[in-house]
């Protein structure tokens, strides 16, 4: 039998790679353990798409070479079915095994997933059991704070889940309402951390190393989860060890190759393994060029707010702010061919970037 105690073992301390679909693919994790990463979570993946036998899926649960703790995360409301796939993903040598309660988005919400299922503790308590009796290693879930401001169920599900006999369970402090528009609400997740009897890992808005150090001083939590943060700053990982890394253009741009040597090795340097190479990597450089450091008066920048990097220190950093297509399309392809980034396409003329909300508010996110 597992124990609560044996899921704090593999997390306690730690700053967890969250979930993400499409974020969490397999040479993103190896750059993160790299950087520093122990503990890392698989995309979602769905249960009954392992049951049909879909190999998209499959390759969601591989675990990375070395990689030192692994969780998958499994979306599912059928007992039977989630108990079934649980074994599966523990054969596939998973650590421990979550369940989605908060993915937003309306096509899995309408099938009863995510957030949906999140607003039936009494289901997600029989579907944790089902899925203890059927594996030895921790289960856990991960919720959101309710399905909006007025419906917040988070005391209830987190007790239910427990009830289940959940190992841990992980707090995106938000609703599924309000995505990514407010801050998280750390008092809240402090909250569920002094009433439940297992570890809590808190989760939301975690950018710099003094975000991760505050949440473990103050709000109860066994450890700390960031989504968004690693993937602007998957150094966030050895910053939590080594401290506040002011780092230069070139360092990060040494990161970035990094990424695309463990992409093409992953999925190959021929014409399909390329495309596909391209295609995360253009997803992820529309992240990266969103890190700002310390600002000059040595405030820090949050989540929150967006900010514009005013005073680039060199023409390459200027080059890695930019958000527009060009610009991205350009650094995505460099990086590809190994180019050395220094002809960058002209700014385009001012106009309203409207992808920006969607990276604010990524619909995809869980
Ligand atoms: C691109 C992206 C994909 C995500 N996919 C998932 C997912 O598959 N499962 C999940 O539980 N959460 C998912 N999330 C939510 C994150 O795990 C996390 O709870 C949320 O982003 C809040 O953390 P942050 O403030 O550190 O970003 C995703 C988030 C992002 C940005």
């Amino acid at each position: 039998m597992s124990t609560g105690t044996s899921f704090s073992s593999l997390v306690s301390g730690a700053l967890i790679a969250a979930p993400m679909t499409k974020g969490s693919n397999l040479p993103f994790r190896l750059l993160c353990m790299e950087l520093g990463a122990r503990v890392l979570i698989s995309e979602m993946v769905v249960a009954r798409r392992l049951k049909q036998r879909k190999r998209g899926e499959f390759a969601l649960i591989r675990r990375a070479p070395g990689e030192p703790v692994f969780g998958v995360q499994l979306a599912g409301n059928k007992p039977e079915e989630m108990a079934w796939a649980a074994a599966l993903v523990e054969s596939r040598q998973a650590d421990f095994i979550d369940i989605n309660l908060g993915c937003p988005i309306d096509h899995f919400t309408r099938m009863g997933l995510g957030a949906a299922l999140g607003r039936q503790p009494g289901r997600v308590r029989r579907i944790v059991e089902a899925m203890k009796a059927a594996v030895k290693v921790p289960v856990t879930v991960k919720i959101r704070l309710g399905w909006k401001a007025d419906q917040l169920n988070y005391l209830e599900l987190a007790k239910a889940a427990v009830d289940g006999g959940a190992d841990g369970v992980f707090v995106h402090g938000r609703t599924r309402e309000a995505r990514y528009r407010h801050p998280a609400d750390w008092a809240a997740i402090a909250e569920i951390a002094a009433a439940v009897p297992v570890p809590v890992v808190g989760n939301g808005d975690v950018l710099f190393p003094h975000d991760f150090h505050d949440h473990m001083a103050h709000s109860g939590c066994t450890a700390v989860m960031t989504a968004r943060g690693a993937l602007i700053k998957p150094w966030i990982f050895r910053e939590i060890s080594e401290g506040y890394w002011e780092i230069t253009a070139e360092e990060r741009v040494t990161i970035y190759r990094r990424y695309v040597e463990l992409a093409l090795s992953h999925w190959g340097g021929d014409d399909y393994g390329r495309e596909r190479v391209r295609d995360f990597l253009r997803w992820h450089v529309g992240f990266w060029c969103r890190y700002v450091p310390r600002r000059a008066d040595g405030s820090w920048p949050t989540m929150q707010q967006r900010e514009v990097l005013e005073h680039p220190r060199s023409p390459l950093e200027a080059l890695l702010a930019r958000t527009d297509d060009p610009a991205l399309d350009y650094v995505t392809d460099q990086l590809l061919g190994g180019g050395d980034l220094s002809a960058p396409p002209p700014v385009p003329e001012a106009r309203p970037d409207t992808r920006r909300d969607m990276r604010d508010d990524p619909v995809e996110a869980g």
